[in-house]
């Protein structure tokens, strides 16, 4: 008997099978225990269909803000941070519907009677992307009092660069008790030019921008497909806004926004996610509902990999029964290879013949999952912001942790293959980003399955890391 089998049967009698076929299973709010028990070893074939992409949904749900009217996003994925999300708007004085069956995916957001433009420290430690509330609130309400997010697992993360970029709108910023307060009677257009590349700094910006008096050219801003995706919404809202998904935008202020429909994009990171199980399980699968042309560099990565990947309008075909080859990687911001996608890519590296050098330029802690697949029974060793991945190695079922999103879809990746029971610990970590990810994942052949601990009547959850 393998030892994560007898760790299981050991924490057995306290644990209870989760019924979470209604699609609302990421929800419940004593999951906070759940943990998933994977078997390795099948291959993934068939179709898995993605889910709409939660950091476009994030700061389209903020723009709202923006206008007395109510606005309608489609594609929303039925993840925890949307949830958080709602709470946050529905704290401020919004009416959020949030549809959560699985026909739904929609959210219809007015934001008419906003009272209170505060977002508190409860709501922001658990998602840093509470922070894109900031612009809006400022923009439309003329005051906004935002936690500062603290301290993150994968980095320091500050929003140095949202607050700097609001003080060139006209906006004037005072820091204390923990928490920013901006005030503007109407910002004015100015000129921001980034330090560095931020994607939600981007975001925060042009939708501040949006209602500023006069024009605004950003510089330096984020590329990613999610930042063009919030200037489509605030054009459709009656925004003025030119050039998003380049590194330069140009916004010319309007008065007064109004509701609008739209739809969000599918998630790139969550397509990768599957993209890479399949190379590494080989088998035959079908990625569907994404758009492929939002994975350039990880397609080009696998293809070096000797992944056969083949695209179709909205899908991608990944067949490979093949040992997998070696390939240096390095993070970049988009179009390069995402920080989002390195924790999965580690998984796949573990599985390739020979070493892969891989270089984390975007966050400066992003490799707590190199731990858990070391347990596993890979061959990683980390020095600073590069880790050595020496391929082939067998892995084998283990108890492991979850420490952040992407860090526990790459151990599900690593226990898709491993030899034996892996039992991941900590899965509200994937419920945040992954919709039923256990469910889509049995649906192409994999054996994966979700339990959850009977919690005593007045056990205290434990924080949710962001
Ligand atoms: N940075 C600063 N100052 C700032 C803002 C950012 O120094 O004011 C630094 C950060 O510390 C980091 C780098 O700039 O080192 C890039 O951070 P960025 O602001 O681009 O990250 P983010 O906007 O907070 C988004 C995604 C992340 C994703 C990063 C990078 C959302 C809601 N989050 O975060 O997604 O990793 O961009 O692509 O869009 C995830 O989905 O798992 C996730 C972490």
């Amino acid at each position: 008997m393998g030892t994560a089998v007898r760790e299981l049967k050991k924490i057995a009698v306290h644990f209870r099978p989760v019924r979470g076929e209604n699609g609302n299973g990421n929800f419940r709010p004593e999951n906070l225990m759940d943990k998933f028990v994977i078997r390795g070893g099948n291959p993934l074939v068939g179709n898995i269909r993605v889910s709409g992409a939660k950091n476009a949904a994030l700061p389209a749900m903020a723009a709202a803000i923006l206008t007395d009217e109510p606005v309608v996003l489609e594609n929303i994925p039925d993840v925890r941070d949307i949830q958080t999300e709602r709470n946050l708007l529905v704290s401020m004085g919004a009416e959020v519907e949030l549809g959560y069956g699985r026909a739904s995916h929609r959210t219809t957001i007015s934001c008419r009677n906003l009272l209170n433009p505060e977002a508190a420290y409860e709501l922001v430690k658990t998602m840093r992307a509470s922070t894109l509330v900031l612009g809006p609130l400022v923009a439309r309400m003329g005051r906004a009092r935002v936690s500062l997010p603290g301290g993150c697992a994968i980095g320091a993360r500050p929003i140095d660069l949202h607050i700097k970029g609001l003080e060139k709108l006209g906006a004037s910023i005072t820091q204390q008790h923990g928490y920013i307060e901006a005030a503007a009677d109407r910002l004015r257009g100015g000129h921001i030019a980034f330090d560095r590349i931020t994607v939600t700094g981007t975001e925060d910006l042009m939708m501040a921008a949006a209602l500023a008096e006069g024009e605004t050219l950003m510089e330096n801003c984020a590329r990613e497909p999610e930042v063009a995706d919030l200037a489509a919404l605030l054009n459709k809202m009656g925004a003025k806004i030119e050039g998003a998904g380049t590194s330069t935008i140009r916004i010319q202020g309007v008065d007064k926004l109004h509701g609008a429909r739209h739809r969000i994009i599918p998630d790139r990171i969550e397509a990768g996610t599957f993209i890479i199980a399949a190379s590494l399980t080989g088998g035959d699968l079908n990625v569907t509902n994404c758009d492929p042309k939002h994975l350039g560099a990880l397609l080009e990565k696998l293809a070096e990999c000797g992944v056969t990947v083949t695209t179709n309008g909205e899908s991608v075909r990944v067949t490979n029964g093949h040992r997998l080859k070696a390939a240096d990687v390095s993070t970049e911001e988009y179009p390069g290879f995402p920080t989002d996608m390195q924790a999965q890519y580690m998984a796949l590296a573990t599985q390739a013949e020979g070493t892969s050098l891989i270089t984390e330029n975007i966050f400066e802690n992003r490799f707590m999952h190199a731990q858990e697949l070391l347990r596993m029974g890979a061959n990683i060793k980390v020095d600073g912001n590069r880790a050595v991945v020496r391929g082939y190695t067998p892995l084998s079922g283990a108890a492991v942790q979850c420490s952040d999103l992407r860090a526990s879809a790459s151990l599900v990746i690593a226990a898709l293959v491993a030899e034996g029971e892996t039992i991941l610990d900590r899965v509200y970590h994937i419920d945040r980003g992954y919709e039923r990810i256990e469910e889509k994942l049995r649906g192409a052949g994999a054996q994966i399955r979700r339990i959850g601990e009977m919690l005593p009547k007045k056990a205290v959850a434990p924080a949710v890391m962001a």
